[in-house]
């Protein structure tokens, strides 16, 4: 694709998130004082399309709001990020999605997500978007199930290739994947997928076997948090070790890292190269807080990697 732009379609959620930061999350009936809290916006679909344009992405959404300030302030972020929001609608009668996340001292995070307006995106609005050419279309799981399904037929059907990003965590009928050209889960999200523990090399070949079998991907990569990605393909396989940083916060490292991905595959192709892009964007999104403040721009990934002596 030379220096073109990638022209990347995402459909998926957006949040406003509440983040309150504090020692160690409480346990059941216990109350644990924190120490600030923040509104951030989030949801794994704006955190990608946002992740994407930071990277010189040419990001569409296609998504929904409440029509209330959240939506609003969502909205207006999303737009001055540089992301084309034609194709989001406000509705009425729903609200705006919220993620509770508490952030524990070590970034460890725990998501609770109220999905609202994500889960009134429909077929019709997929069409719309999917009238304009892309060279990726993205995915994740926080929008009704039967709309990413019916994406990825849409979007297979057009010859655009679909990047998946397996969260949230949940069990699904994987034949309902087939179509998807890049399927990338973390631990979790890949055993609730496989039925496979995945803790180390072994079993996520393991577990990505089962999920190219399945849904036919040609590239299955498994996000491992600092242990870093695992890529399978075709047979091989290759673990890359994740850049050490200090942890802050993780949210939004794996949707940050699946965007770069696909930016990076639709610019060039190189699987490994991509990753390793990923790679360096996930950890600079792990040393900072929140999720969208978090993901970096394109000089500030390329002077990581100068840093990390990474050429890429
Ligand atoms: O992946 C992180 C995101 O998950 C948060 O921004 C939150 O909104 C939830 O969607």
């Amino acid at each position: 694709m030379g220096n073109k732009k990638a022209r990347i379609l995402v459909v998926g959620s957006i949040n406003m998130d509440l983040v309150m930061n504090l020692e160690r999350s409480p346990d059941a009936g216990e109350t644990v004082l924190g120490y600030e809290y923040s509104y951030i916006p989030g949801g794994k679909g704006a955190n990608q399309a946002v992740a994407a344009a930071r990277i010189n992405g040419d990001v569409t959404f296609c998504g929904h709001v409440g029509d209330d300030s959240n939506g609003n302030i969502l909205l207006n972020d999303l737009n001055d990020n540089g992301v084309d929001i034609s194709y989001i609608k406000k509705d009425q009668g729903f609200q705006t999605g919220l993620a509770v996340i508490p952030v524990e001292a070590n970034g460890q995070n725990r998501i609770m997500v109220f999905p609202g307006a994500n889960h009134s995106i429909t077929k019709e609005d997929v069409d719309q978007a999917l009238e304009r050419d892309y060279d990726a279309v993205m995915l994740q799981l926080e929008i009704p199930i039967e709309i990413v399904f019916y994406t990825i037929e849409r979007a297979h059907a057009k010859e655009i290739p679909v990047v998946l990003d397996a969260g949230p965590s949940m069990k699904l009928d994987l034949s309902r994947l087939k179509g998807v050209y890049i399927i990338s889960p973390n631990e979790t999200e890949a055993q609730a997928l496989t039925g496979v523990l995945v803790d180390g090399d072994k079993t996520a070949l393991e577990a990505s076997k089962i999920l190219a079998k399945e849904t036919g991907a040609q590239y299955v990569i498994i996000k491992m948090g600092d242990k870093g990605a695992f890529l399978y393909e075709g047979g091989n396989y290759k673990m890359f070790p994740a850049y050490k940083v200090r942890a802050v916060d993780t949210t939004a490292a794996g949707d940050s890292f699946t965007a770069a991905v696909a930016v990076k595959m639709a610019e060039h192709g190189h699987v490994e190269k991509a990753i390793e892009y990923a790679n360096a964007v996930g950890a600079i999104c792990v040393s900072r807080k929140g999720a969208q403040p978090s993901l970096p721009t394109s000089q500030e990934v390329a002077k990581f990697m100068l840093e990390k002596g990474i050429s890429n």
